[in-house]
Order: C-alpha cells, then sequence, then structure tokens
C-alpha cells in the first residue's frame, strides 16, 4: 500500500508551514519542510563564497551536505541551522539556487525519504507538481502579497528584529516573480490542487478546511 501524501504548495508567506505541520500533528502524519532544504543549500553556498549561479558547484555542494531533522529543528553536517536560515538572506539566496535543475534533482532522493507512514505532509513549490505527483490531496495555499509581507513583518519584529515593510513587500514579490517564472518546476498551482486563499483568514479555519479536504 503506497503511504498517503498532503502536498501544500504556494507563494513565500503563504501560511504554508504553519498549516502544513499543524495538519501533519493533527494526522500524526510526518512533516516535510522542503523550502528548509533549499534555504540549507543557499545557506551552506554563501558562506563558502560559492557561486550562487553554477549548477555544478552547487549540485556538488548539495550532493555532499548530509542533512537531518532532529524533532526540533533541523542540521547541516552536524551543526544546528535552523535560525540562520530563517533570515531573509537565507530565503533570497535559496530562491536564487532553486533555479538551478541539478540542485533540485539533487534534493528529490531525500525529499521521497519523507514518504514513511502512517503518512506525510510536505510544503513547499512543487510538491503536488513533481516531488510527489501521487499525492491524494494537493492544496495550493494563496494570499495577497500585502498580507504576506505583514505576517513576515510580524514574525520579524516579535523575534526582536527590525524590517521595513516596503522593503518585505518588495522581496516577496520578487521572489514571487523568480519562483513563478523559472523553468525548473515552478511555482503553479498544479492540477487537481484546491486552492485556498489564507487572506484574512484565521490558521485554524484553514487547517479545519485542509483537514475536511483530507476526509
Ligand atoms: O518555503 P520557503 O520560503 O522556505 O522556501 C525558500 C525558497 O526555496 C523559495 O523561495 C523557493 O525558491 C525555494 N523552494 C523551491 N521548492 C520548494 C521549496 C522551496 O524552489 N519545494
Amino acid at each position: 500500500m503506497t503511504v498517503p501524501v498532503i502536498a501544500i504548495d504556494g507563494p513565500s508567506a503563504s501560511g504554508k508551514g504553519t498549516i502544513a505541520a499543524l495538519v501533519a500533528q493533527h494526522l500524526d502524519f510526518h512533516y516535510l519542510d522542503s523550502g528548509a532544504l533549499y534555504r540549507i543549500v543557499g545557506l551552506i553556498g554563501g558562506e563558502r563564497a560559492a557561486n550562487l549561479d553554477d549548477d555544478t558547484e552547487m549540485s556538488r555542494i548539495t550532493l555532499n551536505l548530509n542533512i537531518k531533522f532532529t524533532g526540533t529543528g533541523v542540521e547541516a553536517n552536524g551543526r544546528e541551522v535552523s535560525a540562520l536560515i530563517r533570515d531573509e538572506k537565507a530565503g533570497a539566496a535559496a530562491s536564487r539556487i532553486a533555479v538551478l535543475p541539478g540542485v533540485r534533482a539533487a534534493l528529490m532522493t531525500l525529499q521521497h525519504g519523507f514518504r514513511q507512514p502512517p503518512g506525510l505532509v510536505a510544503d513547499g513549490r512543487d510538491m503536488g507538481s513533481v516531488v510527489f505527483p501521487d499525492a491524494g490531496l494537493k492544496i495550493y495555499l494563496t494570499a495577497t502579497p500585502e498580507e504576506r509581507a505583514l505576517r513576515r513583518y510580524k514574525q520579524l519584529i516579535e523575534k526582536g528584529g527590525s524590517a521595513s515593510m516596503a522593503a518585505l513587500l518588495q522581496d516577496i514579490r520578487d521572489r514571487d516573480f523568480r519562483d513563478s517564472n523559472r523553468a525548473a518546476a515552478p511555482l503553479l498551482k498544479c492540477a487537481g490542487a484546491i486552492e485556498i486563499d489564507t487572506t484574512g483568514t484565521p490558521v485554524d479555519a484553514v487547517v479545519a478546511q485542509v483537514l475536511r479536504s483530507y476526509q
């Protein structure tokens, strides 16, 4: 019997991570935050002063990386990197290396490895279209760029940082453009996906809608 998968895709800061983790918790399923993988590759590439646009160099780095989710965080080559991969710089680097087909291929086996009983909730950009095309439920989460920038702003302020709404909105628009217009696994609402616009909708209402769609 194949292990069930719920694929949750959507643009940056659409709430995918929060919703996916809660749905996984409700169903007692495993959870894959695929964006973390791209963020780690971007982070390590930046730290090594690699050419983030060079597929050969970045693919080699990706294949030699040992990424481990620990339950409380994520490690790259034995180093805890959860906080480091969350900043805007790592996000921008992630979106740059994410256009590289070799890097995407190098992360494929790792992602498939998360498909373990009793089931998996996976969030990203291409979970339903490329990585788990046979997912039993595909969700496409959206929200307006303004709402997504505001969510990011609140997150950064809560963490004690500072942020500019204008800069965050521009970053979100740039990232949407890059993610949607790349040749390799672009962000799209794939066939069969249920679209949920989360603008102004409380998290628990979105979680309930996903769970209803699954049952
Ligand atoms: O989801 P998150 O914002 O953490 O992802 C960071 C970046 O990684 C995205 O902007 C996107 O370019 C890339 N990504 C991807 N495919 C995925 C997940 C993330 O290309 N499945």
